[in-house]
């Protein structure tokens, strides 16, 4: 059998970068989206050098037109999608009295309605083949809440909701979808935090320390290979134990 085909979104970014590591490791054919071609090429080159080969396919994934190229791009370069990774994501914090409907809308846009833009078109390919792996990129400021972010922690849980209803519908197909929670990962993400704030979050943490890109990359990896086929509608927290509810 051909390596399964695992396209990850924001494959670029910190969590990304680890994701796309570990599926290539694991011998899957690997894809990523980009925006800027300049800063993914030289991201490419920079993968590659570190012998990890990860296909480009332009797209914004708040546009369902560019996820649904950016989609047909990889079937022409590699093949049917099997795997899907929704990693994507932005902030833009602020407390909601004080949030503007752009900032609420790119967060929605770019976090949950991406969602739909890069499943929507994999999902029916997924269904014929009669197999398919799912996974949800979400947070636990989506289970716990976050004060300043009212439209990240919206958009994260309603990500779970998605999961949850999907694997329903999938389950007889072959077809599982899960969803991974991160707590404050070591990224450009959490690192853009002043450095009192970030201080005050570890002390929260039991683990005492920030998480790695590459525990979220295990944790994602977790969901894939067929032994993995009972396991769907799942929300796997990996947050050093910073919040141990849903
Ligand atoms: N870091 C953490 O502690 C943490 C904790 C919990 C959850 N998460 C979640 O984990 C995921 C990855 O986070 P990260 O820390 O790795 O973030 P990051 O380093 O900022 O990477 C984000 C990635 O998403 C891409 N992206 C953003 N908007 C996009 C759009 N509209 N279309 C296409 N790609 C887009 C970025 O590409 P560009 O370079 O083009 O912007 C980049 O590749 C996010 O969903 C985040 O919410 C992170």
């Amino acid at each position: 059998m051909t390596a399964r085909v695992a396209l990850v979104t924001g494959g670029t970014g910190g969590i990304g970068t680890a994701i796309c590591k570990r599926l290539h490791g694991a011998g899957y054919r690997v894809a990523t989206n980009y925006r800027d071609e300049g800063r993914a090429r030289e991201w490419q080159e920079h993968m590659r050098a570190a012998g990890c080969d990860v296909t480009l396919a332009r797209g914004d994934v708040a546009s369902a037109e560019q996820s649904e190229a950016m989609v047909r791009q990889v079937e022409r370069d590699l093949g049917p999608v099997d795997i899907l990774i929704n990693n994507a994501g932005i902030t833009r914090d602020t407390t909601f009295h004080r949030m503007r409907a752009d900032q609420w809308r790119e967060v929605i846009d770019t976090n949950l309605n991406s969602v739909f833009n890069v499943t929507r078109p994999v999902i029916e390919g997924m269904r014929e083949r009669q197999w398919g792996r799912i996974v949800q990129i979400s947070s636990i400021n989506g289970q716990k809440g976050q004060y300043g972010q009212a439209n990240y922690a919206a958009a994260k849980a309603g990500m779970h909701g998605f999961t949850i209803s999907l694997a329903q519908e999938n389950a007889r197909f072959g077809i599982t979808v899960n969803t991974v929670s991160p707590g404050y990962i070591g990224t450009d993400m959490v690192m853009a935090v002043p450095e009192a704030v970030r201080e005050k979050i570890v002390a929260q943490i039991p683990t005492g320390r920030l998480g790695t890109p590459d525990e979220i990359a295990y944790a994602v990896a977790f969901f894939l290979p067929d032994e993995a086929a009972w396991i769907t509608g799942a929300n796997l927290s990996a947050n050093g134990g910073q919040y141990m509810g849903w």
